[in-house]
């Protein structure tokens, strides 16, 4: 399965997801990352593990739907199977779910169907909710809605902060992700 990740920012994902490509334990070839921000740091750990990067931004065409028909060009031509949502802070429109109906994955850092949207994490937190989590999840055209495909849970402890939560949903997501996306890749059925 030939894979291609989408990512707007620092990429910790994108990076454990290429380290397992290239320790074997994912098998299938990760080919490339995407960003639609050029200067986003994932760019960085990218040309350190020598995975082929791409970027535009939105910005630069005319419209939403202008800015996936390139996107789907370069998937295309990449011949990818799989789309991996790693940190993509964008929705996505119908151009590329009807190319990619259940070839599209995404990542959440909470336990769905709660606190969908940007700010998972700190919005389990503010709640006061006693369990939060990461949720991996196929991409469909509403935000953070589409069907469940695996759920880490994260104990809120008496003395959690903020910061101390965000690291533990980072390591709950680091060790999922990998895990689950070898599952799909080895299985090929999504
Ligand atoms: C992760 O928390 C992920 O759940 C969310 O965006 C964050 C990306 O982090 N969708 P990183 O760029 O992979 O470090």
């Amino acid at each position: 399965m030939r894979v291609a990740i989408l990512a707007s920012g620092s990429g910790s994902n994108f990076e454990v997801i290429a380290n397992a490509f290239q320790n074997g334990s994912i098998n299938g070839e990760l080919v490339f990352v995407f960003s639609d921000r050029r200067k986003a740091f994932v760019h960085q750990r990218a040309e350190k593990l020598h995975v082929k990067s791409y970027a535009f931004s939105p910005k630069e065409f005319t419209d939403r739907a202008a800015y996936e028909a390139e996107l789907l060009e370069l998937l295309q031509k990449h011949e990818i199977d799989l789309i991996v949502l790693a940190g993509y802070l964008r929705m996505i429109g119908k151009t590329l779910l009807r190319h990619f109906p259940k070839r599209i994955i995404n990542i959440h850092p909470s336990l769905l169907p709660s606190f969908p949207g940007l700010h998972g994490i700190e919005d389990a937190f503010s709640y006061g909710v006693k369990v939060t989590g990461v949720t991996i999840h196929y991409v469909d055209e509403g935000m953070d809605t589409g069907p469940i495909i695996a759920q880490k849970a994260v104990v809120i402890d008496r003395d959690e902060t903020l910061e101390s939560l965000t690291v533990k949903i980072h390591q709950a997501e680091h060790e999922l992700y990998p895990k689950v996306l070898a599952e799909i890749i080895q299985k090929g059925v999504l």
